[in-house]
């Protein structure tokens, strides 16, 4: 049974955690104090709830509180060890756990533990993260709240911000919390309800504040050249910078992309002291650990050619990492965790947007939310006073934290395609779309394409929300449809590195019976809609000099010649030969060129639903509910040919195994002789 303590806890951290006005995504941490009895001496146990390591507000549930004794904890004041090894403190909150399972307990445990009010609230607001990091801050603080809420200086989290907080507290029964200079607020209440009045209170004063006193155009007056381009323009320019940049951010590892080109973004960007803020850098350790403690801010107007802007990006690129290296080199210690990469993960693209990096696309995601927390934050800043973000050293020392290493050490091993974007065409169903789920449960994001939207949506959301899966429309056939299906991968997930064409249609016919309109039709949404889908990714894949893949979906038929097949299969071999020459060409940039040759997988595919099964049944004199087992008994080895069955080719020809094939067909047909390569 949930104590009732925990129960207020959880319901007040979702409400304050589901309004981005509170906290950033996964940011902060509360807690709730109550009494339970112990089962071990039956006797009462004072004991504390408090959000765990990692895990957001808004979405917290049992499981992601940490239960520790109080008396226990409480007792760790007396050992330690002070300041230069207040890190120790984190492993001994393990010895002060309560039963078992539940959260880890996170770096900010003793400030809910050590601070003597039943409820406590620490959170990431924009508005209280402006007080904190204008540079007279203290005074803004009890100029604004008056003695309520009292000013605590700038310090690392960990126990001595705890031990701080509790001391204040203590010596202020008035104050209901206080401004953690450079970071962000902590609040308090007898009761749950109290925790959370004092949290939004501290937040809706400082916003109001701010909306009252900022002086106007708190980033400057506009900059000439910097305003928004319409947003059919930014887009555009967007897609076509998307390859450059995503290959800038992945020099030392690959990263998936997102873009954004929200108000807050494109007015910084506008105004004359962008530059300035953007070198300063973010403040709060959770906007800096996901967004690096800078941008890279492309320095050239909204309407600089896409040519002038790879170029200048490219030189940023250079500058960007030895800066960082340098940042790096100047406060290392021989202790230090080694660098983590020295690419941008954010990138600042004026009159366009924002484009932001991760391991996923989560992650990617919520780097450029944080930026734009961090926009916001400067903005009131600057509107009150001077934007004073922490300063470097003190950054580098949360970067690379020994306990913030051993998190990321923590980390899972990443599946064998996290990073990479794939895209499926004709993926709305049949192979196409079971090749789409594969690839997405070993780790790719994919964008699924194909004629319907609704279909190619469905399909999405089917294998993931849109971290994971997005559908676009696309008839492969239309070059224009292509580049705009491309575009939308790129503004997706950043980029493209494996391309399933895949999107097809059958019409079996004779010699006699096939026109010329059933030839063109065959021909252009096979031969020439992957020429076109292979054409337009691999220029986004030589642009991002990531390396990549492109497979065919071709067929047994592209070498066996069966019956009233003309239009089929000649398209299919025109697929085959595409393979061939386009691994002898694009080779050079890494980007590997396969291909499947599947026969008779019936079940799921719309090609035999719609007519081909029923005249492939005819042809060969069999039931066509019973063709699936017809084709199987054809087989060497007797087995049903099901659509994951290509799928798996498919991963395996782009996985971490077969990095040195290209130019390759795989059959996958339950062994057909006839349609041996040779
Ligand atoms: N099913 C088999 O036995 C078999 C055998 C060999 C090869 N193949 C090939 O596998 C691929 C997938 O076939 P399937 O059996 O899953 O059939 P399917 O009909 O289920 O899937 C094909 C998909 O392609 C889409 N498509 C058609 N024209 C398109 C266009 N112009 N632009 C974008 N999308 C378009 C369709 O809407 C459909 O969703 C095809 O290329 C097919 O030739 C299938
Ligand atoms: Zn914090």
């Amino acid at each position: 049974m949930t104590h009732p303590a925990a129960a207020d806890l959880i319901a007040r951290s979702n409400r304050l955690g589901s309004d981005p006005k509170n906290t950033n995504y996964a940011g902060g941490n509360t807690s709730a104090k109550g009494t339970e009895t112990d089962p071990v001496t039956g006797q009462p146990v004072e004991l504390v709830w408090v959000k765990g390591s990692g895990g957001d507000l808004g979405t917290l549930t049992e499981q992601g509180l940490a239960v520790l004794r109080l008396d226990r904890m409480r007792a760790l004041v007396d050992v330690y060890p002070g300041l230069e090894r207040e890190d120790e403190m984190v492993a001994a909150f393990d010895y002060c756990l309560h039963g078992k399972g539940g959260a880890a307990p996170s770096i900010d445990t003793a400030m809910h533990g050590l601070v003597d009010a039943p409820h406590v609230d620490h959170l990431h607001p924009d508005s209280g993260i402006a007080v904190a990091t204008a540079a007279d801050g203290q005074e803004l603080t009890s100029t604004i709240f008056g003695d309520k809420v009292v000013w605590v200086p700038w310090r690392r989290p960990g126990f001595q911000l705890g031990l701080d907080i509790a001391e204040i507290k203590e010596k202020n029964p008035q104050a209901i919390g206080c401004i953690l200079g450079g970071h962000g607020i902590t609040a308090w209440g007898e009761t749950s309800d109290e925790a959370e009045r004092a949290s939004l209170w501290i937040i809706d004063t400082a916003a109001a504040y701010i909306a009252e006193h900022s002086r106007p155009e708190p980033f400057g007056p506009p900059l000439a050249g910097y305003a928004p381009l319409p947003q059919a323009e930014r887009r555009a320019k967007a897609a076509a910078l998307g390859a450059t940049i995503r290959g800038i951010a992945s020099q030392d590892r690959p990263m998936v992309g997102h873009f954004t080109d929200t108000g807050e973004v494109l007015d910084f960007l506008a105004s004359s002291e962008h530059p300035r803020l953007g070198a300063l850098g973010t403040s709060c350790p959770d906007h800096f650990l996901r967004t690096k403690v800078k941008p890279l801010v492309l320095d050239l107007p909204s309407d600089a050619p896409v040519e002038d802007c790879v170029a200048r990006l490219k030189e940023l690129a250079v500058a960007y990492r030895e800066d960082y290296q340098a940042y790096y080199d100047r406060h290392a210690t021989p202790e230090s965790p080694a660098i983590r990469g020295a690419d941008p993960l954010i990138v600042l693209v004026p009159g366009v947007g924002m484009f932001s990096f991760g391991k996923d696309k989560q992650t990617a995601r919520v780097a450029g939310e944080f930026y734009v927390n961090a926009i916001n934050v400067m903005r009131g800043a600057e509107g009150l006073s001077t934007y004073a973000p922490i300063d470097e050293a003190e950054k580098f020392r949360i970067e690379y934290w020994a306990l913030e290493e051993a998190k990321l050490q923590r980390m899972p091993k990443p599946k064998p395609l996290a990073t990479r974007v794939a895209l499926v065409t004709g993926a709305a169903g049949g192979i196409g779309k079971a090749t789409a789920k594969k690839l997405a449960a070993e780790g790719a994001c994919v964008v699924i394409a194909d004629l319907s939207l609704e279909k190619a949506q469905a399909a999405a959301a089917e294998i993931g929300g849109s971290d994971v899966a997005v559908g676009v429309a696309a008839d492969v056939s239309d070059e224009d449809a292509v580049q705009a299906m491309v575009d939308a991968a790129v503004l997706a997930f950043g980029g493209v590195d494996l391309v399933v064409n895949n999107a097809g249609l059958s019409l079996s016919k004779s010699l006699m019976d096939t026109t010329a309109a059933d030839w063109d039709l065959q021909h252009n949404v096979m031969a020439k809609g992957s020429f076109l889908v292979s054409k337009a990714t691999a220029k986004v894949m030589v642009g991002q000099e990531m390396g990549g893949d492109i497979v065919y979906i071709s067929s047994k038929n592209s070498v066996f010649a069966g019956p009233n097949n003309i239009a089929y299969s000649a398209t299919k071999a025109d697929q085959a030969h595409q393979v061939r020459l386009l691994a002898a060409e694009l080779g050079a940039h890494g980007i590997k060129v396969n291909g499947v040759n599947p026969d008779g997988v019936v079940q799921g595919s719309g090609i035999f639903a719609s007519g081909w099964g029923a005249n492939r049944a005819a042809v060969y004199g069999v039931e066509e509910k019973d063709l699936g087992t017809f084709y199987a008994q054809r087989t060497i080895l007797k087995r049903e040919v099901l659509p994951e069955n290509i799928a798996n080719a498919v991963f395996v020809l782009c996985g971490p195994d077969m990095t040195h094939t290209t130019g390759l067909h795989v059959p996958v047909d339950a062994g057909v002789a006839a349609a041996f390569l040779r």
